[in-house]
């Protein structure tokens, strides 16, 4: 039998995830939404559902509930108070949440849990591609975990069970991976377009070889091993004429810079920097303007 989902949130990864299980044979009833032209907009894009009032979606056997993160205790507030359905699933798509935040049901005999997909969803169609093969980070009541499974089965990703932690620190951590890098990645594109000397086409080359070759390695072998460059060979006179030309043409990119080398220093102290060496090193990494 067809798994009947609703949908709270019919933003980015609402759209996206509704889209792709719809494609997989789940019977999306619809979204509630705080804005008629988003959830029409949701439903064109899924070819599937309807505007939903949260007590038509409280019967849904899977309820997920997709709003930003600031939203969603209320949000399940004023669905709690909806005449929820008993033994359906509940689910948030939050990173930073566990499921403590779903205390309003319980005792509902509501099951509850979280599918976390590790994607980037920075439209509702570049997520909905993005889902295939990446994981879906699940925790949830034990009652939950088939069908949690299969929910992430059917996006087309890979199940990881969590088993706790602290959730915000791993919010942190998927933040500084995939935004950390994005932003990283325009800063390096910012100071080739004012070093000059290779067309734009070929500095994005070189960008990219570059940090593909290094998460490369560091999966390969672990980041302490992957690491080389200036700060690796206790190199502070590089080091201090990179800052140099920083201050002077990329101000904005010096914080940065400073920031993740001294964390590179740290993996070339755990590589055998001497620490006469390492402590040269880290005063030209210091704040401030680069020493003479
Ligand atoms: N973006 C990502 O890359 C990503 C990746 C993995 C997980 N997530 C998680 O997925 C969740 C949704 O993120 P998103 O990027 O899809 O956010 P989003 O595009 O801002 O979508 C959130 C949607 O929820 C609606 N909403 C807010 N409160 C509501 C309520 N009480 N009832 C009904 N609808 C409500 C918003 O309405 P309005 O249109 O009126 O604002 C908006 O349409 C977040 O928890 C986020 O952490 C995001």
């Amino acid at each position: 039998m067809a798994i009947r989902l609703a949908i709270v949130g019919p933003g980015r990864v609402g759209q996206a995830l509704g889209r792709r299980w719809v494609e997989q044979g789940v019977d999306l009833l619809g979204f509630v939404g705080r804005r008629p032209e988003t959830v029409a907009a949701a439903v064109r894009f899924c070819g599937a559902g309807a505007s939903l009032t949260p007590m038509a979606a409280a019967q849904a056997h899977v309820l997920v509930f997709a709003v930003g993160d600031p939203d969603l205790a209320p949000a399940i507030g004023t669905m709690a108070g909806a005449s929820p359905r008993s033994c359906s699933l509940w689910l948030h798509t939050s990173g930073r949440h566990d499921e403590h935040v779903f205390v309003a049901v319980r005792g509902h005999g509501i099951r509850t849990g979280a599918l976390h997909p590790v994607a980037p969803f920075p439209d509702a169609l570049s997520g909905w591609r993005a889902l295939e093969r990446m994981p879906a980070v699940l925790s949830g009541d034990a009652a939950a975990r088939r069908l949690l499974e299969r929910l992430a089965i059917l996006l087309g990703m890979t199940p990881l069970w969590s088993t706790g932690g602290d959730r915000v620190l791993y919010h942190a951590a998927c933040a500084l991976a995939a935004n950390g890098l994005t932003a990283l990645r325009s800063l390096v594109d910012q100071v080739f377009a004012v070093a000059g000397g290779l067309p734009p086409a070929a500095a994005a080359e070189v960008a990219a070889a570059l940090m593909h070759a290094a998460l490369r390695a560091c999966d390969q072998r672990g980041a302490a091993a992957a690491l080389s460059g200036p700060v690796l060979r206790g190199d502070a006179a590089t080091l201090r004429a990179h800052r140099t030309a920083l201050e002077a043409h990329c101000p904005a990119a010096d914080p940065a810079y400073r920031a993740l080398m001294r964390q590179a220093l740290e993996l070339a102290r755990s590589r055998g920097l001497g620490d006469a060496v390492a402590q040269a090193v880290a005063a030209t990494l210091a704040g401030g303007a680069p020493p003479a």
